[in-house]
């Protein structure tokens, strides 16, 4: 399993630090973007993920947050994205599709994500072609809120399925991940934890080291 730390639940203002830790301990860096529409929040562009690559070999994990994920593919392509997750309720089957062959013609890896209320058999018709399935343990928008027990559910219906058709893609839940829900999130199926407030709240190496044991 993968640790993915989320860049949202860094204190900035000692961003050179908690970098270097991150670094050293964990698997991905988590990179979520806010548009203030599709969630009612504001987070970072292309532009910031740009400095950022420059500090890090870590995998890129982007999770577009966004109406218009379509529109700013090639930005983070350029910025240094690896993975790119876009959310089922901001777009239509057509573009959902568009964005997939784009990323495939990129060589950049694609992921799908679902809200806590979507039913997990809306993204049915992608699977075949994902990399990667985030499900979103709390309503996307904000760091810091409490994990809801739906989500696990879903991570056994996507780890059936692929099991079932013989598909590969990651299965990633994102919101509220602590040492408490971490073990038996893994043992449901999930490849990747993405975790910010528990991981940049103390200390990072401790916490992370408690994600993986756990
Ligand atoms: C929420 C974001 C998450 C968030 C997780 O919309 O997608 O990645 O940073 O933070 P915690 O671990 O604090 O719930
Ligand atoms: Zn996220």
């Amino acid at each position: 399993m993968k640790i993915a730390p989320s860049l949202l639940a860094f204190d900035f203002a000692n961003i050179e630090r908690q970098m270097s830790e991150i670094e050293k301990y964990a698997d991905w860096l988590h990179y979520d973007v806010m548009d203030g529409h599709f969630v009612p929040n504001i987070s970072f562009g292309p532009d910031i993920l740009k400095d950022i690559k420059k500090t890090t070999k870590l995998f890129i994990d982007v999770h577009l947050m966004i109406s218009d994920p379509y529109a700013y593919l090639d930005r983070f392509i350029e910025a240094g994205a690896d993975l790119i997750t876009f959310h089922q309720e901001a777009v239509d089957n057509e573009t959902a599709n568009k964005i997939i062959d784009h990323l495939k013609e990129k060589g950049i890896k694609v992921g799908m994500s679902i809200k806590p209320n979507t039913d997990p058999t809306a993204l049915i018709p992608y699977l075949e072609r994902l990399d990667l399935v985030l499900v979103m343990s709390v309503e996307p928008g904000f760091g810091g809120q409490s994990f809801l027990a739906s989500a696990y559910d879903k991570i056994v219906y996507y780890d059936q399925f692929r099991h079932e058709y013989d598909l590969d893609y990651l299965i990633e839940v994102d919101g509220g991940i602590n040492d408490k829900n971490a073990t038996s999130l893994v043992e449901c199926g999930t490849d990747v934890l993405v975790s910010g407030s528990y991981i940049l709240k103390g200390d990072i190496k401790t916490n992370i080291e408690r994600l993986r044991i756990k």
